[in-house]
């Protein structure tokens, strides 16, 4: 079985690494070189925002881990305080300034932010598709939108987001935001794949890593991919960023998936905040 990492197809024509490598909660002195071993490894995707305020230290170890810029795809997002147009675009410069590129692969609307701005994020979507009309986004999308939120754009917009990028894993399978997503060809990406390691002592995750003799992370991250999603696990450890990239040697056959899946609590098993109330600005 091939072990690379399998290029995605996006409804804009692009594709993306089905696997990358997320920034999040990286402290930027130690995103560097993070970001570095990970490129060692072989990751060619990376997920950060301006809100983790690590975006210029991402763009660093792109440079000096001498790869082309073409060669790894780089996903941002659009930071709570700045959905208004004019301050979108600033946004968006900055992003592109700090990681020292002229181009992005993937932008982002991080949270909809339904109770505030008017309960207006279509602006901010139709300043996103300027940037993708100018070049300096390839693709755009979502993130934490829920199915009311979808249905707003498509009604409002002309451009159906190239991705969504959501909280799932096994304690949160976040299905009828899934379902939405599919079928309207948008990519599901699934934020904390892991639930920052609270599913990885699961007896029922634990059981099935003895069976299949890998790690209860990678059994994880591999439900997650033959699913059809899109991860990106952090981790600074070394030895677990190549862990979490030995996914593509194996499968889970279908009585193990069903396993996992029936792990899911619904909404007791969330562990972010509810994207229809979060409305957290960074001041
Ligand atoms: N759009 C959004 O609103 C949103 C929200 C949250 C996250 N995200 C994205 O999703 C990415 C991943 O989510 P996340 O960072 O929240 O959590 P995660 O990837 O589910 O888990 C990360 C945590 O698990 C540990 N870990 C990683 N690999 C491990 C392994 N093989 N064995 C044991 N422990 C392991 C890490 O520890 P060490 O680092 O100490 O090794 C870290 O504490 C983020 O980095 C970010 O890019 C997006």
């Amino acid at each position: 079985m091939a072990s690379t990492v399998p290029n995605i197809s996006l409804n804009d024509g692009n594709s993306i690494p089905q696997l990358g490598f997320g920034v999040f909660q990286i402290d930027p002195k130690d995103t560097v070189q993070a970001v570095r071993a990970a490129l060692d490894v072989g990751y060619r995707h990376i997920d950060t925002a301006e809100m983790y305020g690590n975006e210029a230290e991402v763009g660093q170890a792109v440079r000096e881990s001498g790869l082309d810029r073409r060669e790894v795809f780089i996903t941002s997002k659009l930071n709570n305080g700045f959905h208004r147009p004019d301050d979108a675009r600033r946004a968006f410069d900055s992003t592109l300034e700090a990681l020292k590129m002229d181009y992005i692969d993937l932008f982002l609307i991080h949270w909809p932010l339904p109770t505030l701005y008017d309960g207006d994020f279509v602006s901010a979507w139709k300043t996103l598709e300027e940037f993708r009309r100018d070049g300096r986004a390839r693709s755009i999308g979502v993130s934490n939108f829920q199915v009311a939120h979808l249905e707003r754009l498509a009604a409002e917009t002309g451009t159906v987001p190239a991705v969504n990028q959501i909280e799932v894993h096994p304690y949160f399978g976040n299905e009828e935001v899934r379902a939405y997503d599919r079928g309207r060809d948008i990519l599901t990406e699934a934020w904390s794949p892991i639930a920052q390691g609270k599913v990885l002592d699961d007896p029922t995750v634990i059981d099935i890593a003895e069976q299949v003799g890998r790690t209860p992370a990678q059994v994880v991250l591999r439900w997650h991919v033959q699913r059809g999603d899109i991860v990106f696990p952090k981790s600074v450890t070394p030895s677990r960023i190549e862990e979490n990239f030995r996914i593509f040697d194996f499968e889970l056959d279908d009585a193990t998936m069903e396993r996992i899946t029936a792990l899911d609590k619904g909404e007791a098993g969330r562990q972010g905040p509810d994207p229809d109330t979060f409305d957290y600005v960074p001041r």
